[in-house]
């Protein structure tokens, strides 16, 4: 993609990712794609802010060029140091050797660690400012959104703020990179939403106290560097993601997600059932296949909804492994405090309770009601998982 000038002489370049299978290994993006955001400041000096991951640098390269002459930029703003942002350093260095890395303490030591670099290297403080002449850069440190090293950079006299992860999304940019070239918003917020559950979600309380200190800036355009760039409504994001934050501490939204796993069809008939008594419920639902689906979608669902209904087998006196293996991604990012009902088919005896209990222990997740059935759910046991899915989502409409 070509840059663009975000406001005058500030400018966005980035590169859409659609090569990429799985984000940090892990989270499928083949098919949403993700942008790595970079922005340049032209003043009486010249300022990078943030690169790309090292599979796009020498097209991230082409494209700085058509704006400056790498050899004139007086400082990189190195504010995260997962590779996905600092990977193209290595190459940014050899063509802007004199370009002093402006970034935090903690960072020092990962510049070492990752690069190999040590020399022109300045760090900065919380709340520094640095004065450009003819623009204004103040330094947050956010840490841990995303790793410990993490900071913001605000440019005050426009009140850009350069939020790096914070506010980023999912999602490669096909028509524009501002949210007022979209007319339906829904494909990026969404994709927010998951990029906030795999990435950031697990930080959610240094994603408010990040917001904390962001609260004395008057925020004209919120430039993270990942997704769409936020200039006619910056609003929109920060009160998204701090609603999102806002869900680690607790009470989620009245939704129940439904998550169904099966071995030979006899769960996945309740799960039927259990899910007609949700919808006669009238509770917002989400439904889905464990087996079927990677956790990175699920995990969107479980984080908004407090009410979680997992239907799945005994499998070798534990929980079925696929419905397990999602809870315990749930578990690793933080997911608790959840209501959560259970129904599922054995064949010899129980142990998926007993697993969950255990589970939820970790998770501070209340199991509220648990319905299970030897060999093939019979038609009175079907009426049951109606009733029992009707109660669970009336209950969880009522909190
Ligand atoms: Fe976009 Fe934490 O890296």
């Amino acid at each position: 993609m070509q840059p663009v000038e975000i406001c005058k002489n500030i400018f966005w370049i980035g590169v859409n990712d659609d090569r990429t299978e799985l984000f940090e290994g892990l989270w499928p993006i083949k098919q949403e794609g993700i942008s790595y955001n970079s922005y340049l400041i032209k003043g009486a000096k010249t300022v990078l802010i943030d690169l790309c991951k090292d599979l796009f640098q020498e097209k991230y390269l082409a494209s700085l060029k058509t704006l400056t002459d790498p050899s004139k930029i007086d400082y990189l703003v190195v504010n995260h140091m997962e590779p996905d942002h600092s990977g193209a350093l290595r190459a940014f260095r050899e063509v802007a050797p004199q370009a002093v890395i402006l970034t935090t303490q903690k960072a020092v030591k990962m510049l070492v660690d990752f690069f190999g670099i040590k020399e022109a290297v300045r760090v900065v403080a919380d709340g520094e400012t640095l004065d450009l002449g003819s623009h204004q850069l103040k330094f947050i440190t956010a840490p841990m959104v995303h790793w410990p090293e993490t900071m913001m950079t605000c440019e005050t006299s426009t009140g850009i703020l350069f939020s790096c992860d914070a506010f980023g999304g999912f999602g490669k940019l096909t028509n524009g990179i501002f949210d007022e070239d979209y007319s339906d918003l829904s494909f990026y917020e969404k994709e927010s939403l998951r990029y906030y559950a795999n990435i950031v979600a697990a930080f959610s309380k240094p994603v408010l106290n990040a917001g904390e200190k962001l609260a004395g800036l008057n925020i004209s355009m919120v430039a993270p560097s990942h997704g769409l760039v936020w200039r006619k409504d910056p609003s929109r994001i920060i009160k998204l993601y701090l609603q999102w934050s806002e869900y680690g501490k607790g009470k989620a939204q009245k939704g129940v997600t439904l998550l169904h796993s099966s071995m030979y069809g006899n769960t996945g008939r309740m799960a039927l059932s259990v899910r007609k008594g949700l919808e006669e419920a009238g509770i917002p639902l989400d439904v889905f296949d464990v087996t079927a689906t990677h956790p990175s979608y699920i995990l969107p669902s479980l984080w908004v909804n407090q009410g979680v209904a997992i239907g799945a087998p005994t499998y070798e006196g534990s929980l079925f492994p696929t419905m397990a293996q999602v809870l315990s991604m749930a578990e690793f990012k933080r997911v608790f405090h959840k209501d959560a009902i259970y129904f599922g088919s054995f064949g010899w005896g129980g142990g998926a309770t007993r697993y969950l209990n255990a589970q939820f222990e970790k998770m501070k997740w209340q199991l509220l009601e648990t319905l299970e059935f030897p060999g093939e759910p019979k038609p009175e046991t079907l009426v049951q998982a109606v009733e029992f899915g009707k109660r669970f989502g009336e209950r969880i409409k009522s909190l």
